[in-house]
């Protein structure tokens, strides 16, 4: 693609210096803010003269914004999940849909780690009580909280990022359970981990991590039920889609100490709002959905997402294409 044709590129977020090059060499670029939940008026007005529409995961693609975007030839969401991308829509439109894969497994697995221990050991509690004065000894009883050595973690979706959890944890002498129904092998011998239904690695996990799609299948996959066949004392992690877990339930299952405690990177909805009542429970952590959030990762998202982008002007197969049956019709 030379510049001379400059197809109009709606990119929904401002992004730091260097990280849309590729497509500034090539297109000509409306950008919006940096930050924002929906995509501003700006942008909207441009939609109908728009080829390639760049997006992160807080822009809702739908029948309606791709109703007034009829020239469009690709959508690149700068996220490796895209329930935010009415897919199917997309799909009857023979319109291409990009993710970025691969590129935040490390990241996100370092979070749900670091999520999983700061719960499991009390962290943002600890630290608040000796900023605040009420570290008034060291107390043979004070600030317990749990071992990860030793202690079973049920990895509910064993794709790439529960894979690079699943090899954090054994590093921390966890025993690995998991849940998926595409299991392989190499995986389980490799890592020693124990498949079964959900329904009984609830019962079993002393660690519950989450790491599927949002679908309608997974919607509220860890509601009411899920959360009382789990350990009084276990703990539940999410770093994939807040939607996951039905947070009402959640909610009340921690209040009434029918599990230990919850880590949470992801809510329902985004951003929580400040007087949500999970807040005011200690036994849950949250924070706000940062699984990805390196500068090394989230510029190599950006770069995926541009070569998507890319691929779909030139109406070349996208190097990680949500929908490639397209291609097949
Ligand atoms: C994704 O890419 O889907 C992640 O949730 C972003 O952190």
């Amino acid at each position: 693609m030379n510049k001379k044709s400059s197809p109009l590129v709606l990119v929904s977020h401002a992004l730091p210096d260097g990280w849309l090059q590729l497509l500034e060499e090539r297109c000509e670029l409306i950008i919006g803010p940096p930050e924002g939940n929906q995509l501003v008026e700006k942008l909207t007005a441009k939609l109908p003269f728009a080829e390639g529409l760049f997006t992160l995961l807080t822009i809702k693609v739908d029948e309606d914004l791709l109703d007034k975007a009829p020239n469009l030839k690709v959508v690149s969401n700068m996220a490796v999940g895209y329930d935010n991308i009415d897919i199917d829509a997309c799909t009857r439109r023979s319109l291409p849909v990009g993710n970025t894969p691969g590129v935040l497994t490390e990241g996100t697995a370092d979070l749900t780690i670091a999520i999983m221990l700061a719960a499991a050991r009390r962290l943002i509690e600890a630290h608040q009580d000796a900023r605040e004065g009420r570290w008034k000894t060291w107390s043979p009883t004070g600030w317990l909280g749990k071992d990860l050595s030793g202690a079973k973690l049920g990895i509910v979706g064993m794709g790439k990022i529960g894979t690079a959890v699943a090899k954090r944890a054994k590093g921390f002498g966890m025993e690995i359970l998991f849940s998926d129904p595409n299991s392989n092998q190499d995986l389980i011998d490799q890592l020693d981990a124990k498949p079964m239904e959900l329904d009984e690695l609830l019962e079993e996990a002393d660690f519950v991590t989450l790491h599927v799609p949002l679908t309608t299948e997974t919607r509220h996959m860890i509601d009411i039920k899920a959360l009382q066949l789990m350990k009084p004392n276990a703990l539940l992690i999410n770093t994939s889609r807040g939607p996951v877990i039905d947070q009402l339930a959640l909610t009340q299952a921690l209040k009434e100490g029918k599990i230990g405690g919850a880590a949470l990177d992801v809510t329902d909805p985004e951003p929580l709002p400040a007087d949500n009542e999970l807040y005011s429970l200690k036994n849950c952590l949250i924070v706000p959905h940062i699984g990805s959030a390196t500068w090394n990762t989230r510029r190599k998202m950006a770069e995926r997402a541009c070569q998507n982008l890319l691929a779909g002007l030139e109406g070349i197969k996208l190097p990680y294409c949500v929908n490639p049956e397209i291609y097949e019709a």
